[in-house]
């Protein structure tokens, strides 16, 4: 849409660019100009200035006008922005042509037809035939307050009801088919009669970024096939175009909700009303390439969340080989990934907020998943396999377009290649040997090596789940190998992120119940585990154990930078828990350092 410049340049002289802004930074007068914290980044002293024709952070480098500030502030697109800034300062948008006039008469209109078909099917929920749906959506654990913010519906019986009761209105059948509301009984004869698409289904309206409805999904009371339908594609719903929730997530992205893409229409509603305001999902269908540039516009570092089973992590691979092409500084993913045979909803059902705190505060960024995508694709049991990964890694990184990045990625995901399977040598007697918990000779492969360390860490805080919040940032920082290990992890952390202090048969028992038995069994299934992990080793034994296996796993190059940053959060906090944690990371660095990595500490 090419505006008259003429047209732009009055929009922006008729919004004065400190009030406007000023609905959503707290800005005070600092001579001529005005100031605040800025909204692009997060800060404490203010370096974001507000002059009348433009806005500059010196923090950050955020500038531009009154128009680009509503694309940023609200992610609004530039047509969208002029459109909102002209209405509120009461001028007309020229239309470019008389046929585009004519196209955004007949969308007015289909937004009438949906809007008038949301109010019937809301109003459909609280009379008697609706009572059933009603109960049905608190039984789920929905408040009053969450069924109306997403104007939850019923659909009645069919039959023609919903046309009869909008002719009234004026609405003619064949906008109810427009609108993906109704279609013909017989697509092959549009004279066959008009059937309708939702009957005997609880109504969840999908709107667009706006806010207005486009379509609606429809839900099964309990049981049956399919559980959910969806409205066809129309003037005004693209499927690929569109995210469940986009509307509402957009205004929690900007107040500073983490912006997250689950599975399904219930998961979003539950994050919404359990405080996750940036919740999205796509619409029964893989992530789009359309719908994750609507997350970039929203965040520069989503979190994509996907089930705990292998079809998840199939799910995973297909998103990260999507979004790689379109990576560029400040334009990233996150990856998170639900306790196996939970989603969302149910989690939050069982765990409340924490539970799904846990999974985000687990989340693994895009470059430190390659290595785990790799790995997946290709094994890692064999040389030849782990070869292969190795390409595997260069290829991923390779999808990135922008050189520096790509290149920063791929020297990032190989040290990790190099860490996981080139550990170093013991180089001469280990010093620190008589502090090492005793343990078994480990395997000369260096995978299985591994995942012989990371099923000892896990063997110790299964049985000393009291560590666990001295351990958690740690834990989670962890590349796990994927399968019972990434798992455990999992589960470990979001058992931490509820806070309460288990006993080690009671933490198992759980586990096993959400179905984590045969990765319990893996733990304990093989002899040769260590010290640490006996049930009667005293607290400050298995502590030690653990930062040991730690450091084995978590390699030198990430300790030293775990230790820098340990020391930084020193200085800043001065905090006995964080001198704590440097003094942790120095020994695990520093045991790794005199050898401990090789063999022959293990014995
Ligand atoms: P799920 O089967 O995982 O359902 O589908 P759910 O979201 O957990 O739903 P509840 O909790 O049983 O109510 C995930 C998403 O896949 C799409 C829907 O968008 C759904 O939210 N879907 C599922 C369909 O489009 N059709 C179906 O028949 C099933
Ligand atoms: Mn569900």
């Amino acid at each position: 849409m090419a505006l008259p410049p003429a047209f732009l340049d009055e929009l922006r002289a008729r919004t004065p660019l400190p009030a406007l802004i000023g609905r959503k930074v707290r800005l005070v007068r600092n001579g001529r100009q005005w100031k605040g914290c800025c909204p692009f980044h997060n800060e404490k002293t203010p370096s974001f200035y507000v002059y009348d024709d433009h806005f500059h952070c010196f923090g950050c480098g955020a500038h531009g006008d009154a128009i680009s500030f509503v694309m940023r502030a609200e992610g609004a697109s530039f047509p969208e922005a002029v459109e909102r800034l002209a209405a509120e300062a009461g001028i007309e948008v020229p239309k470019p042509s008389r046929e585009a006039a004519a196209r955004e008469a007949r969308a007015r209109d289909l937004h009438a037809v949906l809007a008038a078909a949301e109010a019937a099917f809301r109003r459909r929920l609280r009379l008697p035939e609706g009572r059933a749906a009603l109960d049905y959506l608190r039984r789920r654990g929905l408040t009053e307050e969450t069924i109306a913010r997403f104007g939850l519906g019923w659909a009645g019986e069919g039959r023609g009801a919903l046309a009869a009761e909008l002719k009234a209105e004026g609405i003619e059948p064949a906008q109810l088919v427009a609108a993906g509301l109704m279609k013909p009984r017989d697509p092959d004869d549009p004279r066959s009669g008009l059937v309708d698409l939702f009957f005997q289904r609880v109504i969840f309206p999908i709107r667009d970024r706006r806010g207005r409805t486009v379509s609606f999904g429809g839900r099964i009371l309990g049981e049956g096939q399919p559980k959910y339908v969806n409205g066809p594609e129309t003037a005004l719903f693209r499927k690929r175009h569109s995210l469940y929730g986009l509307d509402l997530a957009r205004e929690g992205a900007f107040r500073g909700a983490a912006v997250v893409a689950v599975e399904g229409y219930m998961d979003v509603i539950a994050l919404h009303q359990a405080g996750f305001a940036g919740a999205v999902a796509p619409l029964g269908t893989a992530l789009t390439e359309e719908q994750l540039e609507a997350l970039w516009q929203l965040s520069p570092e989503p979190v994509l969340c996907f089930d705990g089973d292998a079809a998840g992590a199939r799910a995973a691979a297909r998103a990260a080989e999507l979004a790689l092409p379109r990576l560029r500084p400040g334009r990233s993913l996150r990856l998170a990934t639900l306790p196996p045979g939970e989603d969302p909803d149910t989690l939050l059902q069982r765990q409340g907020r924490r539970g799904f705190e846990a999974v985000l505060a687990a989340a693994r960024r895009l470059e430190d998943a390659i290595l785990g995508l790799a790995r997946d694709a290709k094994g890692d049991a064999t040389p030849t396999q782990r070869a292969a990964a190795k390409e595997e890694i260069l290829r991923l990184c390779g999808l990135i377009p922008h050189r520096a990045l790509a290149e920063e990625w791929r020297r990032h995901a190989l040290d990790q290649f190099y860490a996981a399977y080139r550990p170093r040598r013991a180089a001469g007697p280990a010093r620190a040997a008589s502090r090492a918990p005793a343990g078994p000779r480990l395997p000369p492969d260096p995978a299985a090596a591994r995942l012989e360390r990371a099923r000892n860490l896990l063997a110790i805080l299964l049985r000393h789940p009291l560590l666990l919040p001295e351990v958690v940032e740690a834990l989670a920082a962890l590349d796990m190998p994927e399968g019972s290990c990434a798992r455990l992890q999992a589960a470990l952390l979001s058992c931490a992120a509820q806070g309460g202090a288990l006993d080690s048969a009671l933490l198992m028992d759980q586990l096993a119940r959400s179905g984590l038995g045969d990765a319990i069994a893996w733990v304990f299934g093989t002899p040769g585990l260590c010290e640490a992990s006996r049930p009667e080793a005293q607290p400050g034994e298995a502590l030690d154990g653990w930062w040991h296996f730690f450091g084995l796993l978590r390699g030198e190059a990430e300790l030293v930078a775990d230790c820098a940053e340990a020391k930084r959060k020193l200085v800043e906090t001065n905090h006995p828990s964080a001198q704590q944690r440097l003094i942790r990371l120095t020994a695990a660095l520093a045991s790794l350092r005199a050898g401990e990595a090789g063999q022959t500490s293990m014995t």
